[in-house]
């Protein structure tokens, strides 16, 4: 399964809702961008402030969600989850690879059953690996004997084997990830930035969306480099025109 969007580049992009005044604001920040992005990614920040009215209004105004709050617990837990997320009718939601094989597939199969039931799309069910805040110093903390780059390589492969759809990338993995896990993975990818840079930006590892794209990766999540841009129309709209030029470079 791969719903790999190949219409307009802009569908690619994936714009993060990091806000967290009143919800009229996000609102208004889809109503700005939902003509100039592909998909708008409800996180912790969001789900917390505004709950599942944030993924209704979104809807309700033609955006598509991504439901990043990376669930981890026993499968039991996580395949209810996912059927909670099917029903609010998100495109695209996320787990944890070390909640474990069983988590993931059990993940799976209850999303696709809950979108049987709901007559809807089975959305994409992404895992993420190794969170790019921990190091290989810190794995070592845990009593894992590899670095974060094998970690990750061997729970993408553990999360393909379960049946999950792709998998969320640093940029700095992309291309081993696509490579281990071939070309109908889905792969997402932050830590994007334009030649623009950001003040006090805490992104180390960066790549263009041309490069991101270049490289593998399907769909871009790009929060500050539009939320803080001058114009951020403008902004997306030049990450999408960045984007075309990635997709020349993968043909
Ligand atoms: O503002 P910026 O473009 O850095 O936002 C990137 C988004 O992607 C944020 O919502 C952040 O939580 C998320 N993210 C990330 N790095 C990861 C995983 C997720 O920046 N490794």
């Amino acid at each position: 399964m791969k719903n790999i969007p190949n219409n307009a580049p802009r569908e690619h992009l994936i714009f993060a809702l990091d806000v967290a005044g009143e919800i009229e604001e996000a609102l208004a920040w889809v109503e700005r961008l939902r003509d100039h992005v592909g998909m708008f990614k409800v996180g912790k920040e969001s789900f917390a402030g505004y709950g599942p009215e944030i993924v209704r209004e979104i809807r309700a105004r033609g955006g598509k969600v991504f439901l990043d709050l990376k669930f981890h617990d026993i499968p039991h837990t996580v395949a209810r989850a996912a059927e909670a997320s099917v029903r609010m009718g998100v495109s695209m939601f996320n787990v944890h690879a070390l909640g474990g094989e069983k988590m993931m597939a059990e993940a799976v199969s209850a999303a696709v059953r809950a979108a049987r039931a709901a007559d809807s799309a089975v959305p994409i069910v992404l895992a993420v690996t190794v969170l790019t805040s921990l190091g290989d110093d810190d794995l070592k903390g845990f009593g894992f004997q590899c670095s974060a780059g094998e970690l990750t390589l061997h729970l993408a492969k553990m999360a393909k084997n379960a049946g999950i759809h792709g998998v969320v990338a640093s940029a700095r993995d992309v291309s081993a990830v696509r490579e281990v896990c071939g070309r109908d993975f889905v792969i997402v990818t932050p830590g994007i930035r334009s030649a623009t840079d950001i003040p006090g930006d805490d992104q180390k590892r960066t790549l263009t969306p041309a490069d991101a794209i270049g490289r593998g990766a399907d769909y871009l999540v790009v929060g500050r480099p539009i939320l803080l841009a001058q114009d951020p129309v403008h902004a997306a709209d030049d990450m999408a025109g960045d984007i075309a030029a990635g997709l020349l470079l993968r043909q």
